[in-house]
Parts: structure tokens; C-alpha cells; sequence
């Protein structure tokens, strides 16, 4: 088997994984996923149409003079990621690593309770994902990155596969000379990668998909062929594509049915996947093969397949960086 699908939800599914079981995980873990307790603030002050009564037959009335909203809602999306960030310590293998997708509002926050749990010496990178999409707001600067926290379970002894990344296009190819051009650079840790184009050959019509050249890149550097990659916010499955594209293994848990539906369609046709907790087969059909990579199902599973691998990820696989 090459991979494993769960429905499920993510903590009891990783309480049932054996410890430092596996190589490389990667999460892009929802925002709002906490309650929303929104707590008022109240003031009591004098007031003739009141409707409390206090000392004296004096009437009172309560106004709202805040909201704790915010606050109590980012207060429970950590003690949401807090078991979860627990167990993903615990499963790692002792050379791995993680790779944490977050929103640049919530990132400062998520890296103190990583550092916590994985220790300050072993943060290694803030990888920024740059796209340039979507509107422009005209009072502030347009935000349009995502930032990727990669930890190693120890910092000083992980997998870092430096010559197996794929080098990216000099921005001035004229200044390096014909040979070094010809090899480009390896990337930074600033990547410009377009997101998944609305009408392209990868989307799958999961709102929150990711492109599978950024999960490509992770992969390849931080694991090696045969190892095992876990993602157990997996959305759309683009941690299982990448991972079946170099192959890895792969295990992913979501709990949204949705998001199984959208991984039976994009893995149709591979009998090699188990599926937990849900039968893929009412959503699959021979049809619809050429789901996985935007082309046909045939070249799955070759390890360095170098053909078309989606929009956005061929020459303009990584466009900022070639221009
Ligand atoms: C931002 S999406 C991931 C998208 C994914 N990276 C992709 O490329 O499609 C986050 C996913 O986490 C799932 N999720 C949220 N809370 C969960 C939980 N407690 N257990 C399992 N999955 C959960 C959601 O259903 C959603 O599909």
C-alpha cells in the first residue's frame, strides 16, 4: 500500500499512531476552528428607563462597552493546536520534520507554542509562500503570503536532501554565465509559486487546496523515497499526490466527508490507497483519472516524473522567481 485515508478526527487518529513512526509531516490546520466564545463587557450605569433596580429604587441599565471576541476565539485555537502539535512531536521519527502552514496573522503565536513543544533550537525555517492574487486593499499593503513554519524533531540530525531540490531560474541569468545559468539556483526561503488557478488542470474544487509545487518542494527535501509522510489536515489530498508523484508514502486524516469526497476523485484509480472510516467508490469512476495530476492517471507514482505536473507548476512552476 502507498498510502492510507482516513475520515476521522485528527487527535483520536493520531493517539492509535506508534511513536516516532513518521518521516515528515506536513499541516495547513484550518483557522476558526476553535469555539467562538464571544464574551461582552458590560458597564452599569444610572438610568431613569433602566430595567434593574438597585439601592435605594435607583434603576440601573447594563451597556456593552467591548468584546472579547477575538481574544477568546485565538485563546481556543491554541488549546486546539495544543494536543495536536503533542502528538505530532511524538509520531515523528527521530530525523524528521514538520512543516506548519499558517496564516501571517496567526504565525508569531503558533511559532511560541511550537517552540514550546519541539524546543526553540529546533525551529529551522520561516519559509514565506508568495503569490500574487486576488484584490488589493488601498490602506494598507496588500498581504499576500502564507508562511510555513519547518521544525526539526532534532536539530542536529534531520533529513535535509540538498542536492535532490529542484533549482529554480536566476532572476538574471545574463550575470552568471551560460553553465551556472543553465543549472539555476537553489531556492530561498521565499517562494514565489502561483496558487491553484480557478480553471486549471489541478484544482480539485476544495476551497483551501494548495498547490502541489510547494508540497513537491517540501517533500523532496525533507524525506527520502519509501519514507512515510503524514498530513492529518489534508483537505484535498495534495500531501498524497506529492507524495505518490516522489515516491513516499502517505498517511492523511480529515474529518470533513467532503474532503474524502474530494480525495476519491483525485486518487480514482489507484487500488494501492486504503480508505478508513469511508467508501471512495460512489464518488469514482474510470472517468475521472486524470484528476491526480491534471494529466493521465499512467505516470503515477514515478518517482522524478519530470512531464507536466499541473497549472502553475511547469516552466512557470515558481513564476516569481523568473522575473
Ligand atoms: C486548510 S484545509 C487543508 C487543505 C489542504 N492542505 C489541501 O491542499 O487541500 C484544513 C482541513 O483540516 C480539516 N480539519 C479541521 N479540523 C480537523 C480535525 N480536528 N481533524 C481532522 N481534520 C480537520 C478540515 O476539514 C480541512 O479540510
Amino acid at each position: 500500500m502507498i498510502g492510507r485515508i482516513h475520515l476521522s478526527e485528527n487527535l483520536e487518529l493520531l493517539k492509535t499512531l506508534p511513536e516516532e513512526s513518521v518521516d515528515l509531516i506536513y499541516i495547513d490546520p484550518p483557522f476558526n476552528t476553535g469555539k467562538v466564545q464571544k464574551r461582552i463587557q458590560l458597564r452599569t450605569v444610572h438610568s431613569s428607563i433602566g430595567n434593574r433596580i438597585g439601592f435605594q429604587g435607583k434603576r440601573y441599565e447594563s451597556i456593552v462597552v467591548g468584546s472579547r471576541h477575538f481574544d477568546d476565539l485565538f485563546d481556543d485555537y491554541l488549546a486546539f493546536l495544543e494536543p495536536r502539535m503533542r502528538e505530532a512531536y511524538r509520531v515523528l521519527a527521530p530525523r524528521g520534520c514538520m512543516y506548519f502552514h499558517v496564516d501571517y496573522r496567526e504565525v508569531h503565536y503558533c511559532k511560541i507554542l511550537l517552540d514550546a513543544i519541539f524546543g526553540r533550537a529546533s525551529f529551522l525555517n520561516e519559509i514565506i509562500w508568495a503569490y500574487d492574487y486576488g484584490g488589493r486593499p488601498k490602506n494598507r499593503w496588500p498581504a499576500k503570503h502564507d508562511n510555513i513554519l519547518l521544525y526539526a524533531k532534532n536539530p542536529s540530525d534531520y533529513i535535509f536532501n540538498y542536492d535532490e531540490i529542484e533549482r529554480i531560474p536566476y532572476m538574471a541569468p545574463g550575470l552568471v554565465g551560460p553553465e551556472k545559468a543553465a543549472r539555476g539556483k537553489l531556492p530561498t526561503d521565499t517562494w514565489w509559486h502561483t496558487i491553484v488557478a480557478t480553471n486549471g488542470k489541478e484544482k480539485t474544487g476544495y476551497p483551501t487546496q494548495k498547490p502541489l509545487g510547494i508540497l513537491r518542494r517540501m517533500i523532496q527535501a525533507s524525506s527520502m523515497p519509501g519514507d512515510l509522510v503524514l498530513d492529518f489536515f489534508a483537505g484535498s489530498g495534495t500531501t498524497g499526490a506529492a507524495a505518490i508523484e516522489l515516491g513516499r508514502r502517505f498517511i492523511l486524516v480529515d474529518s470533513n466527508p467532503e474532503a474524502l469526497k474530494v480525495m476519491a476523485r483525485r486518487f480514482d484509480g489507484r487500488d494501492d490507497i486504503e480508505w478508513e472510516g469511508f467508501d471512495p467508490t460512489p464518488y469514482q469512476s474510470v472517468h475521472r483519472q486524470g484528476m491526480l495530476f491534471g494529466h493521465n492517471a499512467d505516470s503515477m507514482g514515478t518517482a522524478n516524473a519530470t512531464s507536466d505536473r499541473g497549472s502553475g507548476c511547469t516552466d512557470a512552476r515558481f513564476a516569481g522567481s523568473c522575473t
